[in-house]
């Protein structure tokens, strides 16, 4: 029996993931996986306080994901005041939830500190000037955040990312006082979800579209991103104000540089933050 209904768990939790296109079997199963497949991104937040201490336990969920080399080359700024809220909300095209949420989390990719370990051992670091070190630390800032995203879902907690904070990367390291060498690569709502707004599970991309054995293949590709739109159109009729597809979606994503809304000048900007982008 016990089986029976941790089965139909795991189809209810794939059904929701995937739309009509069901992965053919899943494998093994368990709470945590079932935890990450009900993942979904909120945009509207009770006015309701966090528990005491919430930023400490995410930053050492955040802290215990891998880091290249144990560079550990992020850093977190837990923003609360809401006045410094509304001004990054401003950066992010007005992205109400941002002033909503009771914790604001901005993700820094953060190549200042070991720039300040080289100088205090006077050592040129020259690796640090190379667009690789960037990357580096993003991925570090990435894995970082989605280890507390984990944790704050588990708690009963919501969250949405915000890459909006890149429209002006510039103007948001003068809000936080980022040192030369430092950058908000994207921030991170935190607060209990107002369940009076829907926020269903979105489903993904097949994974016969995104999942390759051994060599990439495109095969099939088109029909089942058919299929795909039609869910994500449902998905969007029932969730979104506005109705899209995936497809449509892309298109005016990637269209027009005016989509980018400040972001096509981002190499500029990080040459200005202290990136030199070798
Ligand atoms: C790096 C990153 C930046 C994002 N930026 C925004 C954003 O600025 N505003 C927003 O409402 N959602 C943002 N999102 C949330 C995505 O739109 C969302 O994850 C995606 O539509 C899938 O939906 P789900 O998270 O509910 O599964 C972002 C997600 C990521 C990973």
């Amino acid at each position: 029996m016990a089986t029976s209904t941790s089965k139909d768990q795991q189809h209810a939790a794939l059904a929701a993931r995937y739309g009509s296109e069901l992965p053919p079997e899943c494998g093994p199963w368990n709470e945590t996986i079932a935890a990450l497949l009900s993942h979904r991104s909120v945009r509207k937040y009770l006015p309701k306080p966090l528990p005491d201490n919430t930023v400490t336990t995410l930053a050492a969920a955040a802290q215990s994901a891998a880091t290249s080399s144990n560079l550990q080359t992020w850093s977190l700024i837990a923003v609360t005041d809401p006045a410094l809220k509304a001004r990054l909300s401003a950066v992010a095209a007005g992205q109400k939830h941002i002033i909503e949420c009771p914790l604001f989390l901005v993700w820094v990719a953060d190549l200042s500190r070991l720039r300040r370990v080289g100088e205090q051992k006077q050592q040129q670091l020259a690796a640090l000037n190379y667009l690789e070190m960037l990357l580096v630390a993003t991925i570090d800032a990435a894995l970082a955040a989605q280890n507390a995203v984990v944790a704050a879902e588990s708690l009963g907690l919501s969250t949405v990312y915000i890459g909006a904070l890149r429209n002006d990367t510039q103007r948001v390291a003068a809000e936080l006082n980022l040192p030369e060498g430092a950058v908000g690569v994207f921030g991170l709502c935190v607060g209990y979800a107002d369940h009076s707004v829907p926020a269903e599970v979105k489903p993904r991309l097949p994974q016969s579209v995104v999942v390759h054995r051994d060599q990439y293949d495109v095969a099939g590709e088109p029909a089942r991103l058919d299929i795909y739109d039609q869910d994500l159109a449902e998905f969007s009729r029932r969730n979104e104000l506005s109705v899209s597809n995936w497809t449509n979606r892309v298109i005016a994503r990637t269209k027009e540089l005016r989509a980018m809304a400040g972001r096509d000048k981002l190499a500029v900007a990080l040459r200005a933050l202290g990136f030199p982008l070798s």
